[in-house]
C-alpha cells in the first residue's frame, strides 16, 4: 500500500534537519530550527509563522541555530534533554514554556492532541556558545504520535543502530525522517539498513544532505541502497523550503 499523509496534516522542509508539521488542528510543530543560517532555505521561507511546539534533537548549532530566537517570537513550548532546556533558559527562553524529557520519555501535549517520545540516537552534543562547547546532553531522536494514529519518527543526527527494531515495534512509525548525508551520520547504505528495521515504516524522507558539499549522500543513492537491501519503502526527496500535503 502506497504511503500517504493524513487528510489535513501538511509538512515543510526548510532543507538539512529543520521540518514544520501542520496538524491537522492547524496547530504547528516545529523540528531542529536551523532557518536564518541555514543556506538551503529558499529567501522566501525564512519565516516558520507560527509555532505551538519546537522539538530539539541535540545542541548542535546546525539543529539549534534558531530555537531561541523563535521560541522567544512565538512563544512556543519547547521539548529537549535538561542540558538544553537549561542553555535556552540562559538565552532567555521563558522556563514555563520548556519541557525537559530524556531517551525512552513520551511526554503528551494536550494541546496538539498527541504524545513525543525521545528515541535513541549515536552521535555527539555539545553546543557551541561563543568561544566555548558546553555540554548539551546526549542526542536523541523523536517520534509523534497523534491521536488519530498516525506516527512519525525524526532520526536526528544519528549512525544506524540495530535497536531502531524496537523503535518500530513500540511506535510503529509509518514515516521516517533520516539522515542520508554521510561523515557526521548514516549515509544512503546505513539509511537503507535501517529501513529494513524500521519495519513499519513505509517512506523515507531523506534529511541531511546537499547543505554542504561535505554531505555527500543522495536521494537516488538511497534508492539504489533500498534495492540492494530488498526494501520496499518509499523515498520521498523534498526540495527545500517544499510543502507536503496530505
Ligand atoms: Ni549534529
Ligand atoms: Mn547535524
Amino acid at each position: 500500500m502506497p504511503f500517504e499523509l493524513p487528510k489535513d496534516l501538511s509538512i515543510t522542509w526548510f532543507g538539512h534537519a529543520t521540518f514544520l508539521v501542520q496538524l491537522p488542528s492547524g496547530r504547528r510543530l516545529l523540528i531542529d530550527p536551523w532557518i536564518s543560517g541555514n543556506p538551503s532555505t529558499p529567501d522566501d521561507k525564512k519565516d516558520t509563522g507560527a509555532v505551538d511546539l519546537m522539538l530539539i534533537t541535540h545542541g548542535h548549532g546546525d539543529h539549534i541555530g534558531d530555537a531561541a530566537t523563535i521560541a522567544k517570537k512565538t512563544g512556543c513550548t519547547i521539548a529537549a534533554v535538561p542540558e538544553i532546556s537549561a542553555y535556552l533558559g540562559k538565552k532567555g527562553v521563558d522556563e514555563n514554556k520548556v519541557s525537559p524529557m530524556n531517551k525512552g520519555g513520551t511526554v503528551r501535549f494536550d494541546d496538539l492532541d498527541l504524545t513525543v517520545t525521545m528515541t535513541l540516537a549515536f552521535h555527539t552534543g555539545g553546543i557551541n556558545d561563543g568561544n566555548e562547547v558546553l555540554y548539551g546532553g546526549e542526542p536523541g531522536g523523536f517520534v509523534v504520535t497523534l491521536d488519530s494514529g498516525f506516527a512519525f519518527y525524526h532520526a536526528g543526527d544519528t549512525c544506524v543502530f540495530s535497536d531502531m527494531s524496537l523503535i518500530a515495534e513500540l511506535y510503529r512509525p509509518s514515516l521516517a525522517f533520516l539522515p542520508i548525508g554521510d561523515r557526521f551520520t548514516m549515509g544512503p547504505r546505513e539509511a537503507a539498513k535501517a529501513a529494513t528495521l524500521l519495519s513499519t515504516v513505509r517512506a523515507i524522507i531523506p534529511m541531511h544532505y546537499g547543505t554542504f558539499p561535505m554531505l555527500t549522500g543522495t536521494p537516488d543513492a538511497l534508492k539504489e541502497e533500498l534495492v540492494n537491501a530488498g526494501a520496499i519503502t518509499q523515498v520521498i526527496a523534498m526540495q527545500p523550503g517544499q510543502t507536503l500535503r496530505g
